[in-house]
């Protein structure tokens, strides 16, 4: 590859190097990574020195930025952070050590493993509910599990990585983002000839940052006999009365065949969950293999069960929220940037072009804000953006100074929606 290909290309082009064994597809990648980081571009894997915080230090292109505005996390109300939380976390380490160190069918199920698997389910007003180590797992190994060469998923195209992991080994196809006229086509051209047929949504999509439209959903996989899974990972905390995401919104909460979360999110910890009938989650507890060959998560995680409790008992963080993300949406909207559909914590800046947005991270770091870029693969090329995750613990003067940093940024470049999108960094 020349100059010119590695500024063009995406981690995508680097997958299946054909031809190429694994040292020379890993050298490829080594000079694509150079390349980029030779024009300062290079904006991953920086190194966070402060911990997940509103506020935070980091290491960039080896210097140190100090007291960056922090709209990498989606620690949505800041609770890596609470008091209360930290507290339950130490408590369970002083009871139950620091690991687990051993599977769950054979001696890893622990009592805060139990005790959180229940009141996750009650959380949802549901019945039964299993861990996973990661949010990743749950939907990978769930999906893996219950759909096998003969079923058919039915996804949305936004869906998380995770989702599309675990339908390598079944068959599937893609409707456009939230296009219900699609969904409905495929669910008729399928129908009768597959067992099982799931549509596989998200709550809030985390790239396009709106919400599904579940109530459609559900009408949908109920006239023509489709089960529905839905992973609302960035809903909870964030949408509904209470912080129960879109299940909440929209009071479909018996509605779902799958339900999958997170912990990394809103609750601020790690790990993932899987909410379905008691006889489903029975068959994923032994039949799911990243579930039954693998620990469970470490003592820490108990700090979850504070978590779950602060969500009624703290309701103002959700306040706070929002309150964040209209004031940081108006303002840029106000000067005229395309923040997309956003429904969510979740604030996009549309640039259409990797190359800008790689540039314009560049220069809110230095203007004190620490944003991510989002390009191909995890969205189409033409609709590369800067992503922004809002939370409840950051300031006005938080949110003011991002403000400025994009008033320079767009006095400098003119990216807002009327000059439509500038490609000469391209
Ligand atoms: C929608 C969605 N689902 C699942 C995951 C995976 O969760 P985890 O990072 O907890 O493994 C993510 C992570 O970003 C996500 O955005």
């Amino acid at each position: 590859m020349g100059k010119i290909a590695y500024e063009q290309a995406s981690f995508k082009d680097f997958e299946h190097m054909p031809g190429l064994n694994m040292y020379e597809t890993a050298q490829e990648f080594w000079n694509y990574v150079d390349d980029w980081e030779s024009r300062g571009h290079w904006n991953y894997r920086q190194e966070c020195v402060s911990g997940c915080k509103p506020v935070v230090d980091v290491i960039a292109k080896g210097k140190l930025y100090k007291d960056c505005v922090a709209l990498v996390f989606n620690d949505y109300w800041g609770l890596t952070q609470h008091p209360k939380v930290k507290a339950a976390a130490i408590a369970a380490i002083e009871q139950y050590g620091v690991g687990a160190a051993a599977s769950p069918a054979i001696g890893g199920h622990m009592t805060y493993h139990r005790l959180l698997e229940e009141r996750i389910a009650k959380f949802f007003y549901r019945d039964s509910a299993m861990l996973y180590t990661t949010g990743y797992t749950a939907n990978s190994a769930t999906m893996q599990a219950l759909l096998k060469m003969d079923a058919f998923a039915i996804v949305d195209m936004g869906v998380h990585a995770s989702m599309h992991e675990g339908l390598l080994t079944t068959n599937k196809k893609t409707f456009p983002h939230n296009d219900m006229e699609a969904l409905e086509r495929i669910l008729q051209q399928t129908q009768g000839k597959y067992i099982n047929r799931m549509v596989i949504i998200d709550g809030v999509y985390s790239q396009q940052a709106d919400i599904a439209p579940l109530d459609q959903i559900v009408k949908l996989c109920k006239q023509y006999g489709a089960y529905l899974a839905m992973d609302d990972a960035h809903g909870i905390g964030v949408i509904g009365e209470t912080g129960r995401g879109v299940l909440e919104l929209y009071n479909l909460y018996q509605e779902v065949d799958i339900i999958t979360g997170v912990f990394s999110k809103t609750f601020g910890h790690l790990g993932g969950y899987v909410i379905a009938s008691p006889e489903l989650i029975r068959y994923l507890q032994f039949q799911s293999r990243q579930h039954i060959f693998s620990v469970t998560a470490t003592p820490a995680s108990a700090c979850i069960l504070k978590s779950i409790d602060l969500i009624d008992e703290e309701p103002f963080w959700k306040d706070r929220l929002w309150e964040n993300i209209n004031y940081l949406k108006k303002g840029l909207d106000t000067m005229g940037f395309d923040t997309g559909n956003t429904q969510s914590a979740i604030i996009p800046v549309m640039t259409g072009s990797p190359n800008l947005n790689a540039e314009i991270c560049r220069l809110l770091l230095e203007a004190g804000v620490y944003a991510n870029q989002i390009g191909y693969p995890a969205v189409p090329r033409k609709n590369a953006r800067i992503r922004m995750s809002v939370m409840a613990t950051h300031t006005r003067e938080d949110m003011d100074n991002v403000l400025s940093a994009w008033e320079w940024i767009e006095s400098k470049m003119k990216i807002a929606k009327k000059y439509g999108y500038q490609t000469q960094i391209d």
